[in-house]
């Protein structure tokens, strides 16, 4: 496994993690959830990523009991804050009030004493990014989290939260958790690599097979037992059209000539980056994680005539 330091934070994170949504606490029981920790924890993977919102809280107790016997100090565990939490409108947004309130429930849903990560999953229209800024200040000083960040939030709002804490001593956002895959990638290289470069922002990229597309699964019909197989995943049927299917199959292709799966391939197509600190990825199988561990082997074997072939088949992307 190889480790990238977050931006330019001293933390460093392994390059490929292991992300909680959709699986944990629902998909998958929790013994599965439990060895798909340990088995990433053992194979060099430290960073587990979840959400105040993943299965209603659900997927922070999964991961906190599976993390008990780990060493706490190895690992680097995010949460996030922002999606309604409980009704009422206050339940919702990054108010001081809702952010204070989603911490502290999730540190007792993960029996941890702090997050290595926080991410304000969206940006709140109703409150203003001073007090967003201010309050993951004091919750860094009070040391319930450690480094915060944004997540799916537009240039023009992280810029304003990155001059504001400068401008005032605050401690400023240090990583964007951004969609970064084949399908969807000008966000990402348009927008958020200037401010890499610029800031010193990391970026942690999730969905590297858009839900699983990208592996090929869903080319010849949709598997038993598969994520666009579950109840109200209608969004991933109406995804995997003809044309994608294509898409995929042309990938397979290339992927083929490497030695590799396609989903390894699509990781390693995200890992070329040297802006994504960490590539988070989904597995509902063990099987599934060790594929996708290995797609490290692949990421310094992507030549410019391969990076053209995919730029073909995906016509860069949206
Ligand atoms: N910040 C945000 O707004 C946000 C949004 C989305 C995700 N995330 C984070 O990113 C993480 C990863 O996102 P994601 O789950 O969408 O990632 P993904 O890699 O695009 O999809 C993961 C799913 O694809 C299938 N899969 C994975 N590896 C496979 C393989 N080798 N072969 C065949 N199928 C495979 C599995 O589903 P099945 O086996 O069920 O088909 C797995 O659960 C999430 O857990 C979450 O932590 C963050």
């Amino acid at each position: 496994m190889h480790y990238r330091r977050l931006g330019r934070t001293g933390i460093k994170v392994s390059e490929i993690s292991l992300g909680a949504w959709v699986t944990f606490g629902a998909q998958i029981d929790d013994a599965r959830a439990k060895a798909l920790v340990h088995s990433a924890y053992e194979q060099g993977v430290n960073f587990f990523d979840n959400a105040d919102v993943y299965a209603k809280g659900r997927a922070e107790e999964v991961l906190g009991e599976a993390v008990k016997d780990l060493p706490r100090e190895e690992l680097v565990i995010s949460s996030k804050v922002f999606f309604p939490t409980f009704e009422g409108p206050n339940g919702r947004g990054l108010s001081r009030k809702h952010i204070t309130e989603s911490i502290h429930a999730s540190l007792k849903r993960l029996d941890l004493e702090y997050v290595d990560l926080y991410f304000c999953h969206r940006h709140d229209p109703d409150t203003t990014v001073e007090e967003v800024v201010q309050t993951m200040d004091i919750l860094v000083r009070q040391g319930k989290i450690l480094y915060w960040g944004t997540s799916e939030w537009d240039v023009l709002h992280l810029m304003q939260a990155i001059t504001f804490a400068k401008d005032n001593g605050l401690i400023p956002p240090v990583v964007e958790q951004t969609r970064y895959h084949l399908m969807h990638r000008s966000h990402m290289e348009n927008h958020l690599a200037p401010l890499c470069q610029e800031y010193g922002l990391g970026l942690t990229t999730f969905s590297p097979l858009n839900s699983g597309i990208l592996s090929g699964k869903y080319n010849d019909g949709i598997p038993e037992g598969s994520r666009a197989a579950q109840a109200d995943m209608q969004w991933i049927l109406d995804r995997i059209t003809p044309q994608v299917v294509e898409q995929v199959r042309q990938l397979t292709e290339l992927a083929t000539e490497l030695d590799a799966t396609t989903a390894q391939l699509a990781i390693a197509w995200v890992l070329r980056r040297k802006e994504v600190s960490s590539v988070i990825t989904g597995a509902s199988r063990l099987e599934q994680l060790d594929e996708n561990l290995a797609a490290a082997e692949f990421e310094d074997q992507l030549s410019d005539d391969l990076l053209d072939k995919i730029d073909l088949i995906f016509n860069e992307g949206d």
